[in-house]
């Protein structure tokens, strides 16, 4: 039985010092290494919502991307594509509540309830939080980098002109999604592709560029021809966003080297 609130420790609220079951403890590690995997400053931490007796995952208000009037992402397109990620919300939400009740004493890896809810967990969690990376990368206007953020893309890239090339590029060999992410081990900007939403994550690195494939994406605007989507989607992309996640994130490192 779950005791009373007394504190909060991090993201996450306990009993008292420390009291907290191992069912718990076993639930918080898991949205833990979720969040670690793909957040820090820019998942945007109001996903998580540790108030007592709320649901722990709000889905955010990305209503003004559709009266931005986005050019070449029809309002119709960001609509259907908003309910999509309120569906993830919410399964997260239903996630997290059976977690609480899980019977533990089936664990097995070949199939129980406990396995397939962590599993489904960072599906869930995962195509939440990406998404809202993506849409809170929308809304720019034929915009450029610039700054320290230039500075790193053309370090590894070579220039802002080879890299949207590369982007683009990566953008039609996924079939889920692009990141260019802040690697807190290595101090570089990377680049990493998903299939799926809770697949091939790189630990220590924090997206800060979040380019959707899936096709929801752009079916409704381009039907199968993924490169215009492509080119809609640079014009579109908010440069100041990924410049502010970029500087809050080497400002507030959430990933160095922990493994020593
Ligand atoms: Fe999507």
């Amino acid at each position: 039985m779950r005791k009373k609130t007394s504190e909060l420790i991090g993201n996450y609220e306990v009993t008292d010092a420390g009291a907290v079951t191992r069912r718990e403890m076993l639930v918080m590690g898991a949205v833990a290494a979720t969040a670690a995997a793909v957040g820090g400053i820019g998942a945007q931490a109001a996903v998580i919502n540790p108030a007592p007796g709320a649901e722990p995952y709000a889905a955010k208000d990305f209503s003004d991307l559709t009266a931005k009037k986005l050019e070449g992402i029809s309002a119709g397109q960001i609509e259907q594509h908003l309910k999509l990620y309120q569906g993830y919300v919410k399964k997260s939400n239903e996630i997290y509540s059976k977690l609480k009740d899980v019977d533990i004493t089936s664990a097995n890896a070949t199939y129980s309830p406990l396995r397939e809810l962590l599993m489904e967990q960072s599906y869930a969690v995962n195509g939440a939080v990406y998404h809202e990376f993506y849409f809170g990368n929308l809304g720019g206007k034929d915009g450029e980098p610039s700054g320290e953020l230039r500075a790193a893309l053309e370090e590894r890239w070579g220039s802002t002109s080879k890299f949207m090339d590369f982007l683009k590029a990566a953008g039609k060999s996924m079939r889920g999604w692009v990141i260019i992410g802040y690697n807190t081990r290595a101090g570089h900007l990377d680049a990493f592709g998903l299939d799926f939403h809770n697949m091939w994550s790189p630990a220590n690195t924090v997206p800060l560029l979040v380019l959707d494939v899936y096709e929801h994406a752009y079916m409704i605007d381009y039907g199968i021809d993924r490169g215009k989507y492509l080119d809609a989607f640079a014009r579109n992309l908010d440069w100041d966003v990924v410049a502010k996640r970029f500087t809050g994130i080497k400002t507030h490192p959430s990933g160095p080297d922990t493994t020593a």
